[in-house]
């Protein structure tokens, strides 16, 4: 018999999202580092779990966070912090103030249509005005965009097993930018399946592009907009991450690349 069977947790799927796709340690120095100016309130929209927002107020007694999701169970994921507010409601209704917004994961393409994008970044504007802030978003892009396929991964789970994280790009379509993507997981032990997910997550975005997102940005009232990859030039040794906008595309970009897109107040 196994005996790693009694020890091991219950893993749901917003356990294996966290595993598997999310990485608050490597985006908090990001955010810090594209902001400049030590913020401190975090509107994390978007948020699911709200892991982001929940490692942000551990950070600092002077940082708070504000997520907002329509889902209650994931945002019921892990317990209350005194520094985190969970909103349960559509960020397009959101009116809290923030010195950053930061919509991660792709979940900008929620917005289906440019006139949905315009008027979120409107009323993301309006949030960010008080503190000169900065808005924060993630997309892809590039030679894979919009080929249907998948990749796997790998990611260990601690306990002698592994889970086998998929990403399915099941429907893309180039000529009205719609996207219907798929996460799925596999546990394997001893190289034996023991527990499947599959379309555990699903979905149903508009996959803009970047200069969409960047125009839209402008017209909706910010200043100016850039665009980092996802990983920092550099980190010092307190974990500071020093970070430049992409300048040259040809030498900085992948052939399939995710960035971050950011736009600021002022
Ligand atoms: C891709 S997950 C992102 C989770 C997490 N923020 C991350 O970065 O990985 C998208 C989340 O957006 C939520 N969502 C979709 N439409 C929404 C809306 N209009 N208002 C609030 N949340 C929404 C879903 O419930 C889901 O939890």
């Amino acid at each position: 018999m196994d005996s790693t069977k009694h020890t091991q947790k219950q893993w749901d799927k917003h356990d294996l999202y966290e595993l598997c796709v999310q990485n608050p340690e490597a985006c908090i120095p990001l955010i810090n580092a594209i902001h400049g100016r030590s913020p401190s309130t975090l509107a994390e929209d978007f948020a699911g779990t709200a892991i982001l927002s929940r490692q942000w107020a551990e950070q600092s007694d002077d940082h708070r966070a504000i997520a907002t999701d329509l889902d209650q169970e994931a945002l019921n994921k892990h317990p209350d912090h005194p520094r985190v507010t969970k909103v349960c409601a559509d960020v397009n209704q959101s009116a809290d103030p923030a010195d950053v917004i930061f919509v991660g994961n792709f979940s900008i393409g929620y917005h289906h249509t440019r006139a949905e994008l315009i008027a979120y970044l409107k009323q993301a504007h309006a949030r960010l005005a008080q503190t000169n802030g900065t808005f924060l978003c993630d997309t892809y892009g590039g030679e894979n965009a919009f080929i249907p396929g998948g990749v796997h991964r790998p990611t260990p789970m601690g306990d002698g097993r592994l889970c086998r994280y998929t990403w399915e790009q099941r429907d893309a379509d180039p000529l009205t930018g719609m996207v219907r993507n798929y996460i799925h997981f596999r546990i394997e032990h001893a190289g034996t399946i023991t527990d499947e997910h599959d379309e555990a997550f699903e979905y149903h975005w508009r996959l803009w592009s970047v200069p969409e997102l960047r125009d839209a940005m402008l017209e909706a009232g910010f200043k100016s907009t850039n665009v980092y990859n996802k990983l920092p030039d550099a980190i010092d040794d307190e974990g500071n991450a020093y970070i430049n906008p992409i300048q040259d595309p040809e030498e900085e970009l992948d052939d399939s690349f995710i960035v971050l897109v950011s736009s600021s107040v002022s």
